[in-house]
């Protein structure tokens, strides 16, 4: 069997366990950096690439010239795709190809591409033509504006696909559903989170560990990078004229695997535990503060539940405030943001009281649930939903750009 041309040893870092990272513009190992690096995943596209590399090429010496290269990644296709590729680079010097002989997969290849690459922007396209080359003009456009993110959209003005039957479209909006569902923070970010026809500032995602499993490449960038400002564009996707699409019921199911993957990793465990300590301490100045009015005070039974119960919320609200949430109250300074944030911790406090209540009723006279079981339950749930409501809505800090 002849050698690759580059072998995946001689450009790419062994497969860490702990993520793929791609390195820093500064850090570099290659010598001449670029301005782009734009990665071809290939299986079994030999039809389909010169053509591509060709128009790409086209393109690229009017828009970037001279200051681009073209990374082909293919996984070892039946068809020697990468045999073309490497053909295809002793012509073009523009084109690298690489051949991955014991890795698989669309998403690890781009980024196998992107350790290889030696541009400030990182950017992929598929090799079938099904996404426009020439819409790279209105990506290279918006990363210009200062986008770290450059997205071409099928959901936007201009965008579309060409024609999908019924069942594709159900099932890539039901994909983009469950996903606004698990990870709204992530999959909401951008009108086509499916999409496989982007740019991103390799300083975004530089070191970061990316452990992404199957086809979406672009919501593991969304999810580990450091993207503040998006772009997007519109774009028709086109009909595939030679090969098929790879894509399987495999591909539905490791989309799923990688939301979850991303929802474990990138819930804040630390900050939520943090918060249950608070809470914690809030039952101990609740209980004391009861006490003191009942039998210090002699006060009346509701009056001693009512005051010692907001008494224990300022508790919570301060210390959330100066440790939980601080790295984010500290974004929002003043006695008058600090009052409205207690204010709205008090509103979740008391939704959460109701919902507390609701909670115990259900399992209980519902349910037949033990009403201690019950009660935990509530105030597992209820620490939850107010550490959550509390994080989205109330110390929350948008980037309104
Ligand atoms: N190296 C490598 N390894 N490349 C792969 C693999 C793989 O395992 N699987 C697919 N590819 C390449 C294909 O050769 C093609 O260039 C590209 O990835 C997309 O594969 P398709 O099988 O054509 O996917 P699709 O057309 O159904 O969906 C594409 O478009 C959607 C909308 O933008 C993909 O890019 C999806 O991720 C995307 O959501
Ligand atoms: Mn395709």
């Amino acid at each position: 069997m002849s050698q690759p041309k580059i072998s995946e040893i001689e450009v790419l870092p062994p497969f860490p366990e702990a993520g793929l990272r791609i390195y820093p513009s500064d850090r570099t190992a290659i010598a001449v950096p670029l301005k782009l690096s734009l990665v071809v995943p290939t299986y079994n596209e030999r039809r389909n690439l010169r053509q591509l590399v060709e128009r790409l090429i086209q393109l690229l010496d009017r828009l970037i010239p001279d200051d681009y290269e073209l990374i082909v990644v293919d996984d070892d296709s039946r068809d020697r795709t990468w045999e073309l590729a490497d053909r295809l680079a002793e012509t073009y010097p523009q084109l690298r190809s690489i051949r991955r002989c014991h890795e698989r997969g669309l998403s690890t290849a781009v980024i196998r591409g992107w350790q290889a690459a030696r541009g400030e922007i990182l950017a992929v396209i598929d090799a079938d033509l099904q996404h426009p080359p020439e819409v790279l003009v209105n990506l290279w456009a918006e990363i210009d504006r200062g986008a770290d993110l450059a997205v071409a959209s099928r959901h936007v003005e201009g965008g579309g696909v060409s024609d999908w039957s019924l069942t594709r479209r159900f099932l890539s909006r039901g994909a983009q559903l469950i996903g606004l569902v698990l990870l709204p923070g992530v999959v909401g970010r951008v009108s086509d989170p499916m999409s496989g026809f982007f740019m991103v500032r390799r300083d975004a995602i530089a070191g970061k560990p990316l452990d992404p499993v199957g086809y979406k490449i672009l919501i593991e960038v969304l999810g580990r990078g450091d993207i503040r400002w998006i772009g997007e564009v519109g774009y028709v996707f086109q009909e595939r004229n030679e090969g098929e699409s790879k894509v399987t019921a495999k591909q539905y199911l490791e989309y799923l695997q990688h939301l979850l993957r991303l929802r474990v990793d990138l819930f804040p465990l630390a900050r939520f535990l943090r918060f249950g300590v608070v809470g914690s301490s809030g039952v101990f100045v609740d209980l004391a503060v009861f006490y003191l009015l009942r039998d210090g005070l002699g006060w009346g039974l509701t009056r001693s539940a009512v005051l010692s119960a907001e008494v224990a919320i300022f508790n919570n609200f301060l210390w959330n405030d100066l440790w939980t949430f601080a790295d984010l109250s500290g974004r929002q300074r003043g006695w008058r943001k600090r009052f409205k944030r207690f204010l709205k911790f008090n509103a979740v406090c008391l939704a959460g009281l109701m919902l507390n209540v609701a909670i115990v009723n259900l399992l209980f006279n519902l349910l037949g649930v033990n009403e201690y079981i019950a009660k935990l339950t509530a105030i597992a749930l209820v620490t939850f939903w107010n550490f959550w409501i509390n994080l989205k809505l109330n110390w929350r800090v948008t980037d309104v750009r």
